[in-house]
């Protein structure tokens, strides 16, 4: 199968040029002038510019909360992303209840994700049930194509909180491999200190999750990980970075060396606390997820960390909990799954609140949510890319669309969308997955899903990342 993209404006993490890209079984076989191949689908792109797919860092698309219970929408909504002009996601694989890591990566892969994933996937491990078996495990990951681990430092006392005797365990085993550490990083006795202090004195509404979940938590833990990575020499990626504070630490630990790279989120970049403040439960509780949305000043400053490279990579962290779940913590905050639907819109919300109003360039939209993300995860240039050789992975933005983010505009899977009301400038108005047209006009186009696993390279973040 030939397809020939003709006349766009292509945009790469370093340039921007007009020209025509054939794609060839799959792959980008020729990127050039005037190109005419007669037996080839021709889709004109003039007047649109043509990035690479985006790859995103950072998805639960299934997620297994503490008791086993699944929640989050599911790999058959994995669709919403390649709407939105993410052509692979890269999802996190946490222990199935009872099986090892790598048992938990066949399970998500042959079972879970089988027959629904739309975009391709990438894994990260995310160790749950850290066991005498879990360390061997890691040289195994490798070799299977998952070269990224993450671990929660939250979440005490549940199993997903790892302590600093599993982190330093598990950073020392990455470290001798390759592998690099991914960090959940709140402090999880400063957490739980506020949130009982709250609600022993009957403060249960969703607010208090905001109120206690303090930015110097985050900084706080974010700092050990750093110097944990440092001592052991393990490469660190900090999630979903929230705020000022822990971003300064990322910030100072890069000028001094640090292998460390930070990813912030959408709704890090555009939404404030006072979301939870609605008295409506039902309203409130879509925006809890952890670390706590902060402030407009804490918005600021993270769209200047990406300028800087402070902060490298925005994933979507994308969480999607449906409201019934939502509801389980309708008389204690405390009871709310953490987490937030954006895998559709992390494309629309960097063009319209970063390049259109001139936070960041294009060049640079393309390095956070296409490029790096796929350097870090070891599946670059496959992915991430507009290159020879690199797959067929397009999206065609239309620069001239005008709309509102609704649900049904913008879906997430659920029921509700976290930028519900939002202006958005430009989207992706065809996305093509390995040279395959899966969104046309915007529309995701119902067809056998077509999403394969993509194994990752070790040594990811050591790639073009160390500044
Ligand atoms: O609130 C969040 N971020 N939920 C998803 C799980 C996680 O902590 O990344
Ligand atoms: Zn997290
Ligand atoms: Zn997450």
């Amino acid at each position: 199968m030939k397809t020939l993209v003709k006349n766009g404006t292509v945009v790469t993490s370093t340039n921007e040029f007009v020209a025509d890209i054939l794609i060839e079984n799959e792959k980008i076989a020729i990127i050039g002038q005037n190109i005419e191949v007669p037996d080839a689908k021709v889709i004109d792109a003039t007047g649109k510019y043509v990035l690479p797919g985006g790859v995103d860092n950072h998805s639960h698309f299934e997620a297994l909360n503490t008791d086993g219970v699944t929640t989050n929408a599911g790999y058959d909504t994995t669709w919403v992303a390649l709407k939105g002009g993410t052509t692979t996601i890269v999802d996190f694989c946490n222990n199935e209840p009872g099986m090892n890591l790598m048992d938990s990566l066949n399970y998500r892969l042959n079972v879970r994700a089988k027959g629904k994933l739309a975009p391709d996937m990438a894994l990260h491990t995310c160790c749950t049930d850290f066991t005498d078996e879990t360390l061997d495990e890691i040289p195994k990951m490798i070799e299977f194509g998952v070269p990224t681990m993450k671990l929660f430092l939250a979440y005490k006392p549940t199993p997903l909180y790892m302590d600093d005797f599993k982190l330093l365990s598990c950073m020392k085993k990455a470290a001798e491999h390759g592998m690099t550490m991914m960090v959940h990083a709140e402090n999880p006795d400063i957490l739980n200190y506020e949130r009982d202090t709250m609600a022993a004195k009957g403060c249960l509404e969703p607010k208090y999750h905001y109120m206690t979940r303090p930015p110097y938590g985050e900084a706080e833990s974010v700092s050990k990980s750093i110097r944990l990575a440092d001592a052991t020499g393990c490469p660190l990626c900090v999630v979903h970075v929230s705020c000022i504070e822990a971003a300064q630490v990322i910030q100072e630990a890069r000028a001094k060396g640090s292998l460390v790279i930070g990813e912030t989120c959408p709704h890090y970049l555009v939404l404030d606390k006072h979301k939870m403040d609605n008295p409506d439960f039902d309203q409130a509780c879509r925006w809890v997820c952890s670390p706590a949305l902060r402030d407009k000043e804490d918005q600021d400053y993270l769209w200047k960390c990406l300028n800087h490279d402070w902060i490298s990579i925005v994933g979507s962290d994308n969480s999607s909990i449906p409201l019934y779940q939502k509801h389980w913590g309708e008389h204690d905050f405390r009871a709310i799954p953490n987490g937030c639907p954006g895998a559709g819109d992390r494309l629309n919300v960097l063009w319209t609140y970063g390049v259109e109003k001139g936070r960041i360039t294009k060049q640079k939209l393309v390095d956070i949510y296409a490029t790096l993300p796929a350097k870090l995860n070891g599946i670059f240039p496959q992915k991430g890319t507009i290159d020879v050789g690199s797959d067929g992975d397009l999206v065609i933005l239309d620069p001239e669309y005008r709309g509102t983010i609704t649900v049904e505009t913008n879906p997430t899977g659920v029921e509700y969308n976290v930028f519900e009301g939002m202006e958005q400038i430009g989207r992706a108005d065809t996305v093509l997955l390995r040279g395959e047209v899966v969104v046309e006009g915007g529309e995701y186009l119902e067809k056998p899903v077509m999403g394969k696993f993509v194994p990752g390279k070790p040594y990811g973040l050591a790639y073009d990342l160390k500044k």
